[in-house]
């Protein structure tokens, strides 16, 4: 019994967690609870109609009693009937418009996560759960909510139309019920683990197949195929192994509870049922119809205990799903403060005594560092791969939080700051960036919507991406493929800080953006970034010296830490790492970025 009320209080559990989308839906809710209500009582007159057939009619020959009972039969199918037919349309529209409002709210959460969680993220397992597990939540209001609560309430009422006609009998078949729970219950636990693992691994699947089908290139190039067949082969009879089991628990729970039911209870009913009839305690219609009650508890009692397995089954995706939907979206996370009224005097970003690890079990990735951005400024972060350059943006972006020390964006803690403003003050361009499958002009107008075709075509010239697209067919127009197929690195680059150019962002983070481009090109886009108003900020993390050489202020990072800060010059005349990190590049293309500093 402790075990069916865990049931129950969890089912509850789940469906309060969507109220916000049950609600709209509820007097769809109360008109399903109404045709279950008919269709109960519908169903509970049939097994009459059939003693009064017994009884008068086989029995007493009462062949008047027959048209009733034939009248009575065509009522009760037409009524049920139109009663069903209600009940599908009311009820497929029900579940169709939550799932829909789950769904919706789920990417919405998505798409409103801190930014923190971005990183932790399994693209397969969130694509599960907008795709799958969305479907357990179709299961627990149309079978979990409703049809249990209908199973439930005709188990009862079976239950006592039993006990009207024979107590006796009833009480036999009743002993039986908690060895049904029982049984379900045992190899629920079981079922719900065997789920569980199933999700896991579904999840990585997706991930992986999802990874592998977009890097189809390195897969070739690499020589990977034979691997990823062997991975592919290995996640599928992993799956096939869990899957198998899970079928067997439900085939074991089925062939169990049929045993119970129609072989030992059945049984003894009749032999007991017999009994009573000898004895002049019951009819032979009042037997009949007994049994009838017995079938439909029977029947009754196996839906709900399929209905609790399946439950066990959907328990994990409903979790995940629940969990998601109850995370509070970024926005709400922060206590806002406003902007100082005269922000030029402070310094546009500032860290104090950052430390930060990705891996608490793991050494720092960043020791104590501290320093400052004035506006307007052009700095450069720089240093050997891994000393933690990129990780210093991810802070900067607040993708990821400081272990110690504070971050400040225009004189406020970067924790204090709306998820929006902050996006809106920062603009970056990371070496593979982001492009989606739409026209040139869709593309870079993404950064500022409002922006007019010229502001557009100003950006792209800027970015040096003028003769490219006048090359093309159809110009700004064109639709260069999922991610940004049809362009070279180098191209998606530009259209990257062409995008950054156009955007009203303040803050402009370059993270080896021109890596790609030849040197011709990335001289003239530094000089367009070196020609940008006062009132934006630049910092340059780049591997080549002629990028950041003219930058008013250098940090140099060596394992984590601040090695040394300040001009080139100064660096390149006191600092041995400084200068083994560029002595191959120097003086590549910088002078044309210096004559346009100033
Ligand atoms: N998501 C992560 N989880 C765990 N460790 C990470 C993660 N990202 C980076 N690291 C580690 O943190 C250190 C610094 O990485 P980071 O990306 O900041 O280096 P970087 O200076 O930008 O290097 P590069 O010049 O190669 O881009 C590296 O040792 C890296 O292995
Ligand atoms: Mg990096």
């Amino acid at each position: 019994m402790k075990k069916l009320q865990h049931s129950i209080r969890l089912k509850l559990h789940y469906i309060k967690a969507f109220k916000a989308e049950l609600q709209p839906r509820r007097y769809e809710l109360g008109m399903l609870a109404g045709f279950k209500v008919l269709l109960l009582g519908l169903g509970l007159v049939s097994p009459l109609l059939f003693k009064l057939l017994i009884d008068r009619v086989i029995v007493q020959q009462d062949l008047k009693a027959l048209w009733l009972i034939c009248s009575g039969y065509a009522a009760v199918y037409i009524m049920q009937s139109a009663v069903t037919g209600g009940q599908t349309f009311v009820g497929n529209k029900f579940t169709n418009r939550v799932t829909f409002a789950v769904r919706t709210a789920l990417w919405d959460r998505y798409l409103n996560m801190p930014l923190s969680t971005y990183c932790q993220l399994n693209t397969g397992d969130l694509k599960g759960r907008i795709d799958q597990d969305t479907d357990a939540v179709d299961r627990l209001f149309k079978v979990q909510l409703m049809e249990y609560a209908y199973s439930f309430a005709y188990l009862l009422a079976g239950a006592a139309m039993m006990a009207v006609f024979s107590w006796k009998l009833a009480l036999v078949a009743l002993l039986m019920v908690p060895v049904s729970f029982w049984i379900t219950s045992k190899l629920g636990i079981r079922a719900r683990e065997v789920s569980t693992s199933y999700r896991q691994i579904y999840g990585e699947y997706e991930g992986w197949l999802q990874q592998s089908i977009q890097s189809w290139r390195e897969i070739k190039i690499n020589r990977m195929e034979k691997r990823s067949s062997l991975k592919f082969t290995g996640y599928w009879h992993a799956m096939s192994k869990v899957f198998f089991q899970k079928e067997m628990y439900w085939f074991l729970n089925r062939v169990l509870q049929e045993f119970k039911d129609l072989f030992i209870t059945r049984m003894n009913l009749y032999f007991l049922g017999g009994l009573l009839i000898f004895h002049g305690e019951m009819t032979i219609g009042g037997l009949l119809v007994f049994m009838k009650y017995y079938e439909m508890l029977f029947t009754q009692l196996r839906a709900i205990n399929d209905f609790d397995m399946q439950f066990n089954g959907d328990v994990p995706g409903l979790e995940k799903i629940s969990s998601m939907l109850a995370e509070t979206p970024d926005t709400k996370n922060t206590t806002r403060v406003k902007p100082a009224a005269d922000q030029n005097h402070l310094p546009v970003l500032q860290f104090k005594n950052v430390s930060f690890y990705y891996n608490v079990e793991g050494s720092a990735v960043l020791r104590d560092i501290s320093f400052a951005v004035q506006p307007g400024a052009r700095i450069a972060i720089v240093g050997r791969s891994g000393s933690g350059k990129s990780t210093i943006i991810k802070l900067m972006l607040r993708i990821c939080q400081p272990f110690h020390g504070s971050i400040q964006l225009g004189g406020r803690e970067l924790q204090q700051i709306g998820e929006a403003e902050l996006r809106k003050s920062f603009g970056v361009v990371m070496q593979n960036p982001a492009i989606f499958n739409m026209s040139i002009l869709e593309n870079v107008k993404l950064a500022r919507p409002a922006a007019s075709t010229a502001e557009i075509k100003e950006a792209c010239r800027l970015a040096e991406m003028e003769e490219y697209i006048g090359k093309l067919t159809h110009g700004y127009d064109t639709v260069i493929g999922e991610k940004g197929v049809q362009l070279s690195g180098g191209q998606k680059q530009r259209l990257a800080l062409a995008r950054v150019l156009l955007s009203d962002a303040k803050i402009i983070i370059l993270d080896e953006a021109t890596s790609m481009l030849d040197h011709i090109t990335e001289a003239a886009v530094h000089q367009t970034f070196a020609k940008l108003p006062s009132d934006r900020t630049v910092i340059i993390i780049a591997h080549r010296l002629s990028s950041v050489m003219y930058a008013d202020e250098i940090l140099l990072l060596d394992n984590g830490q601040i090695a040394d800060q300040g001009k080139h010059q100064k660096l390149w005349m006191e600092n041995t790492l400084y200068r083994l990190l560029f002595e191959n590049g120097a003086g590549s293309s910088g002078p044309v970025v210096a004559a346009n500093r100033t």
